[in-house]
C-alpha cells in the first residue's frame, strides 16, 4: 500500500489494482434500453414546485381548522418524503460504489432530485397554511389543531428510529434486494397521489399531485426495470429478506397510506380517532384524502401488484391479513430494521 509520501509510480509501469469499492467507476456501460428511456422522459418531465401557480392559493380562505387539518396531511406526508432526499442519495453513491451501469446511476439520481421536489412541495405548502416553516414549533391555533399537531410529534418520534437501520442496510444487501423495498413505497406512493389530483379543488395542490404521481410512476417503472434484470438470477437466501422486507414496508407505509398499525407503531390511543376527524375537516375544504375504506382498496391493489411481481420470479409473499392477502407468515418486524421508502 502506498501513501503521499511513498511514491511508487517510479518502481513499476502500472500502478496496482485500485481496492473496491471504489466510489467512481470510470465506465459507462449500457445495458438495460428501458432505463435510458426513463432517464430521458425524468428530464423532459422536470418541475420547480415555486413555479407551481401560487399567486392563485390564498390560504384565508380557508378556516384555521382547515388550514391546520390539511397542513397536518402535508406534514404526515414530510414523515415520508422529507427522509426520501437523504435515502435516495445514500442508494445513489452505492450504484456508483458498485460500479452500476451508466442508466442505473443516473436515474437514481433523477430519484434523489424528484424526491427533493416532493419534500420542497411539502414545505412551501406547510409554510404558507400554517404561516410558519415548522409544524412541530407551530403554535395551533384550534383544539384540533393542537391535537393534530400531538399526533404529528409522535410520527415524527417514530419515523426517527429508521435511519440507522436504513444506514446499516444499505452496503449489507444488494441492490436488487433494496429495489423490491423500494418498488413496494413507489407503487403505493403513484396510487394515491393519481387520486389526490383528480379530487383536490385547489389548483396548486392538483397540479403539484399530477406532478409527484408522475414521478412516482417513473420511480416504479426503474426499479421494475431493475428487477427484471436482477431477479431471474436472485439467491433463495434474498428471497426471505425480500419476503421479509414487503411485509416491512407494508407496516412502515400504512402510516400514510391506510392507517397506522399500532402494534409496530407507537402512538398514543387516541391517534387515529384525531386523524380522521382532521382528515374529515381537510376533505370538507375540498383536499381529497381518500376515506378508510378506499384507502383499503388501493392499499389491497397496490399490494396485489407487488404480489404479481414476486410471482413472477418464485419469491413469496408475506401475509398481509390487515387488508385479506394471505401468504407467509412474517413475525417480528421492529422499525430499526426495515429498508421501505416512499
Ligand atoms: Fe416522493
Ligand atoms: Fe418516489
Amino acid at each position: 500500500m502506498s501513501t503521499r509520501d511513498e511514491k511508487i509510480a517510479h518502481t513499476m509501469e502500472y500502478p496496482p489494482e485500485t481496492p473496491q469499492p471504489n466510489v467512481y467507476p470510470l465506465s459507462w456501460h449500457q445495458k438495460t434500453g428501458k432505463l435510458e428511456e426513463i432517464w430521458d422522459a425524468s428530464q423532459r418531465e422536470v418541475w420547480d414546485p415555486k413555479k407551481l401557480p401560487w399567486d392563485t392559493f390564498d390560504p384565508s380562505s380557508y378556516t384555521w381548522e382547515e388550514r391546520e387539518s390539511i397542513a397536518y396531511w402535508w406534514t404526515l406526508l414530510s414523515v415520508f418524503d422529507a427522509s426520501a432526499p437523504p435515502v435516495f442519495a445514500e442508494a445513489l453513491i452505492k450504484t456508483y460504489e458498485v460500479h452500476e451501469e451508466d442508466a442505473v446511476r443516473r436515474c437514481f439520481f433523477s430519484v434523489t432530485r424528484d424526491e427533493q421536489n416532493h419534500e420542497q412541495m411539502c414545505g412551501l405548502s406547510i409554510t404558507k397554511l400554517l404561516e410558519h416553516p415548522d409544524p412541530l414549533t407551530y403554535e395551533p391555533k384550534t383544539e384540533i389543531g393542537k391535537k393534530l399537531q400531538r399526533n404529528a410529534h409522535w410520527l415524527y418520534f417514530n419515523g426517527g428510529r429508521y435511519w440507522t437501520g436504513y444506514k446499516k442496510a444499505v452496503p449489507k444487501y444488494p441492490l436488487s434486494v433494496l429495489f423490491s423495498s423500494f418498488l413496494m413505497g413507489e407503487i403505493a406512493a403513484a396510487t394515491i397521489f393519481h387520486q389526490m389530483a383528480a379530487g383536490c379543488t385547489e389548483p396548486v395542490f392538483k397540479e403539484a399531485f399530477r406532478n409527484i404521481g408522475r414521478d412516482e410512476g417513473r420511480h416504479m417503472a426503474i426499479c421494475m426495470a431493475v428487477m427484471e434484470r436482477d431477479y431471474p438470477k436472485l439467491e433463495t437466501e434474498n428471497k426471505d429478506i425480500i419476503t421479509k422486507q414487503i411485509r416491512a414496508g407494508y407496516l412502515f407505509l400504512s402510516a400514510v397510506l391506510f392507517e397506522p398499525p399500532t402494534d409496530f407503531w407507537d402512538l398514543p390511543p387516541d391517534f387515529i380517532e384525531v386523524q380522521r376527524k382532521g382528515e374529515e375537516i381537510a376533505r370538507g375544504a375540498g383536499f381529497h384524502i381518500p376515506e378508510y375504506e378506499m384507502k383499503k382498496e388501493n392499499w389491497k391493489k397496490a399490494m396485489l401488484n407487488m404480489k404479481g411481481v414476486l410471482d413472477r420470479y418464485g419469491i413469496p409473499f408475506p401475509a398481509i391479513p390487515e387488508v385479506g392477502i394471505s401468504g407467509k407468515e412474517i413475525l417480528d418486524i421492529e422499525m430499526d430494521e426495515i429498508i421501505p421508502v416512499f
